[in-house]
């Protein structure tokens, strides 16, 4: 039981993807104000974003997974669980970008593209939402793309893996209705991260987003007061899309 003078614990928030970019980007963000569930599997580069947030002050917890294994989301889930007691948020950000033209698309990437970028955070949506529904305001942030609703050529099964997420994302908000948890899509434009290949022009990583940028929007999804649902945030380099 909690004195009434004990301020309440910090929310628990899984996000993935947070070996690097925009998920290292909103752990460091949100490190001091949440307990941080960190999913990657680099392990390394997981450890060292843990060990930032520890150095800062903040609590984290890294787990090192697969989450395009279909059996591995229900499992990052019940280890989340098991260390803070709950999840009052979920930021799946974790995903894939490859490219290819859509007759040249290989069948494999197009199986991995969807099983991490679309499968994924369904799957650990189902496995957190007993646990966001059980809390005082639970907020699921879905990480989609400006890809989503765009035409890239050469980014076919990319964009169309970002629009199924979005697709199930609205109606996952339709069913929560009237229930105290929100969803949130986040859609990035151009980010400097490694999700561009090595030979990206420094030129045209200048014009692009900075991570932190987009782990900021993040947090304002999740920060948003009871009284609002930001349904779509669109977070674009000043210059439009590359
Ligand atoms: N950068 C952009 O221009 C841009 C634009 C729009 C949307 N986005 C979206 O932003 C999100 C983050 O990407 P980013 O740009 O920050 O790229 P990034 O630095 O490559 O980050 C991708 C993250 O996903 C993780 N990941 C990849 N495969 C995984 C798997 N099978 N299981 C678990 N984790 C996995 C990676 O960690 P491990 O390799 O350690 O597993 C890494 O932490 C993605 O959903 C991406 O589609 C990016």
């Amino acid at each position: 039981m909690t004195n009434p003078g004990t301020p309440p614990a910090p929310r628990v928030i899984l996000i993935t993807g947070a070996s690097s970019g925009i998920g290292a980007a909103t752990a460091r963000l949100l490190a001091g104000s949440a307990r941080l569930v960190l999913v990657a599997r680099r392990r390394e580069q997981l450890a060292e974003v843990v060990r930032g947030v520890v150095e800062s002050g903040g609590e984290a917890h890294g787990i090192v997974a697969d989450l395009a294994e279909v059996e591995v989301p229900i499992k990052v889930v019940d280890q989340a669980v098991e260390r803070f007691g709950t999840i009052d948020a979920l930021v799946n950000n974790a995903g894939l970008f490859a490219t290819a033209a859509i007759g040249a698309i290989a069948s494999d990437q197009l199986d991995l593209m969807w099983r991490l970028n679309v499968r994924a955070p369904l799957l650990l949506t189902q496995a957190a939402l007993p646990h966001l529904r059980g809390r005082q305001g639970g907020t699921i942030v879905n990480v989609s793309s400006h890809a989503a609703t765009e035409a890239f050529t050469g980014c076919g099964a990319y964009c169309a893996s970002k629009a199924a997420l979005e697709a199930w994302s609205r109606v996952l908000r339709e069913e929560l209705r009237g229930t105290n948890v929100r969803v949130g899509i986040v859609a990035p434009g151009a980010t400097d991260t490694a999700a561009w290949p090595a030979t990206t022009s420094a030129a045209m990583r200048a014009r692009m987003c900075r991570p932190d940028d987009v782990a900021q929007a993040i947090r304002w999804v999740l920060d948003a007061p009871a009284t609002a649902s930001i349904d779509r945030l669109v977070v674009m380099p000043p210059g439009g899309a590359l």
